[in-house]
Order: structure tokens, then sequence, then C-alpha cells
């Protein structure tokens, strides 16, 4: 018995690193699987058939899998999910947002073309991929459904060289908080994860700074630390947890703050600050915020005993 039998899901980008592990494991507890993947660079150009391995790899070893290499980038590859899950499982459950793609350019070398290809892969593609979903959720009665959104702690905290990605990655945290909020009625949880793992996308980034990525680091560091959370995430005992952020990397499971007024002053009568007033209480509302970040950090922190 697995943790999600009867279970339909559809994970984008599962050609290889994140998804790929993610695709394993959900087949693993009993969830049939669309294993989506255009197959392309990590720039986005070109594409292949990855998604048809995995899904054969699945298969192998007694699994249920279906392959659709669509772009999640289009409004027809997002409804094309959809329908596979229904030709070949005859419903869906799960949708796991995470294909992705990296034009990364400080902000005086980046054109519109990395500018627009990165948006429309992530901050686009949860809104193709979703939609359909959702419209299917409210339409069919479908419940204990599931969305799992990629963002990252380059959209989330800033990262040097990543404009596109961070904005598109911050926008996913937005679009996630409003389906969140949006599907609540209908049973659907909508959580986003904040991944770290060694993939194609990241190991470039490594070897760039003269480190080495071997074996131990893999197993350390591997996309398979994320996939066991998202499964968590999909399963019946995470039914009340929704608009969350998860952190996960390398043996860590972490939630994030989210946007929230810490401290606040007002004015009498609505009154208009002056500048000078300003003054005064800008100040203590960015040391409000620092020991708020010190007390944060600080607290954060604690290590698993089993
Ligand atoms: N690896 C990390 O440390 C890290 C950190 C933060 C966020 N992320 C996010 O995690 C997700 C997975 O990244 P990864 O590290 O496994 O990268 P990866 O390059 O190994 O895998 C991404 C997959 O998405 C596929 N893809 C790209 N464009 C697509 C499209 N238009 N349609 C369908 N598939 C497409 C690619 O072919 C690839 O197989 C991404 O959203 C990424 O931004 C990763």
């Amino acid at each position: 018995m697995g943790r999600l039998d009867d279970k339909t899901a559809v994970v984008t980008g599962a050609g290889r690193g994140i998804g790929r592990e993610i695709a394993l494991t959900l087949a693993a507890e009993g969830a049939s699987v669309v294993v989506n993947d255009l197959g392309g660079a990590t720039d986005g150009t070109g594409g292949g058939t990855i998604a048809e391995e995995v899904a054969q790899e699945i298969r192998a070893v007694g699994g249920k899998a279906a392959a659709n290499t669509e772009s999640v980038a289009t409004v027809e590859g997002g409804a094309s999910l959809l329908q596979t899950a229904i030709d070949n499982f005859g419903g869906m459950d799960i949708l796991v947002n995470n294909a992705g793609i990296l034009r990364d350019k400080s902000i005086f070398n980046m054109e519109e073309s990395d500018w627009d290809a990165v948006i429309a892969v992530h901050l686009k593609g949860h809104y193709c991929c979703s939609r359909p979903f959702a419209k299917y959720i409210r339409e069919s009665g479908r419940r204990g459904t599931r969305i799992i959104n990629f963002s990252s702690v380059s959209g989330l905290f800033g990262n040097f060289g990543q404009a596109n990605y961070g904005a598109a990655k911050a926008g996913i945290a937005g679009f996630s908080r409003v389906l969140a909020i949006e599907l609540a009625k209908y049973g659907c949880t909508v959580n986003v994860i904040s991944p770290g793992a060694l993939t194609r996308m990241t190991i470039p980034l490594r070897e760039a700074r003269g480190e080495d990525t071997s074996d131990a680091d893999m197993a350390s560091g591997g996309p398979q630390h994320i996939a066991p959370v998202v499964a968590w995430l999909c399963t019946e005992e995470a039914a009340g947890i929704s608009s969350q952020i998860i952190h996960c990397a390398s043996g860590l499971v972490g939630i994030m703050q989210q946007p929230a007024i810490i401290k606040s002053f007002e004015k009498p009568d609505n009154g208009v600050w002056t500048l000078d007033e300003l003054d005064s209480y800008m100040p203590q509302l960015i040391e409000t915020k620092q020991a708020n970040d010190a007390a944060a950090k600080a607290g954060g922190a604690a290590v698993a005993t089993g």
C-alpha cells in the first residue's frame, strides 16, 4: 500500500533533476504519473524525449506512468497535461509545477528575449498548467487535490544576475497565495517549494566557483532530498496545510516567513506624514525589521531527533 494509491499526479519538467525524483517518488507511493518534459537545454532551447524515458523507468518497476512532451509555457501545453492525465488514468489529483529554465544575466545585459523566455516558462507556465486543473476541480467536484508550485531563494531573498528568474519566482509565491484562497472551498491546497539541489541548473554555478561535484556531493545534496517533502504535501496528512512556502535542501526542511506587517505607526485622523516625522519613524521601522530578521534566524534551526 502506497500513501498515494488511486491518485493521479502531473509533474512538469520531470525528465531530469528535481522533477524526475518527484515523479519516481510519487509513483513509488502508488500514484499514476504524467511525466511532462519538453526535453530542452537549460536555457529553454531545443527539445527531446526524456519524458518517455522516465515514464518507462517507472513502468519498468511496476508503476503507472504516461509521458507528455508539451511546453508548459503555452496555454495549449498546459491544457494537454490535464488531457493526458484523463486519457490515461481517468482524472487528475495532483499538479507539481516544477519545470524551469535559466538565462542568468545582470540587468545591463539582459535582453528582452532573456526576460520573456524565463517569465514564460516559470510564471506563465504556472498559470498555463494550473488554470485547466483549477477549472477541472471545480467542474468535476474532485476533492483532496493538490497544487505544488516551485519558487526559489532567488525570488524570495534575491540573487545577483537573476532579475528575470527572481521576478518569476517571487511572482509564483504571490500567484500561489491567491490560488490557495481561490481554491480553498474546493478542498485543493496550494503550497510552494523553495528547493536547493545539485542538478544541471546548479552544478555549473558550483563548478564556476571552482568546486567539484562528486558522487558524495550528489548523495548529500541531490534532488532526492526534495521529492519526499513534495510527496508528503500530497498525502492526506497534509490536507489542512495550504499557502505555505517550504524550503528544503540537503537533509533540511524548513518553513519560510511570509509577508506581514510586523510594526506600524498610525497618525490620528488618517493624517499625512511629513518628511520630518518620517525622519524619526522610518528608522524605528527598519530597526524592528532587523530585530525580527535576527530573531527568526537565531530561532529557526533545529536538529531532527528521529
Ligand atoms: N536546483 C536548485 O537548487 C533549484 C533552486 C531553486 C529553484 N529550483 C527550481 O526547481 C525546479 C527544477 O529545477 P532543476 O534544478 O531540477 O532543473 P533541471 O534543469 O534539472 O530540470 C528542469 C526540467 O524542466 C524542463 N523544462 C524546461 N522548460 C520546459 C517547458 N517549457 N516545458 C516543459 N518542461 C520544461 C527541462 O527540460 C528540465 O528537464 C525549477 O523550477 C527550478 O527553477 C531549483
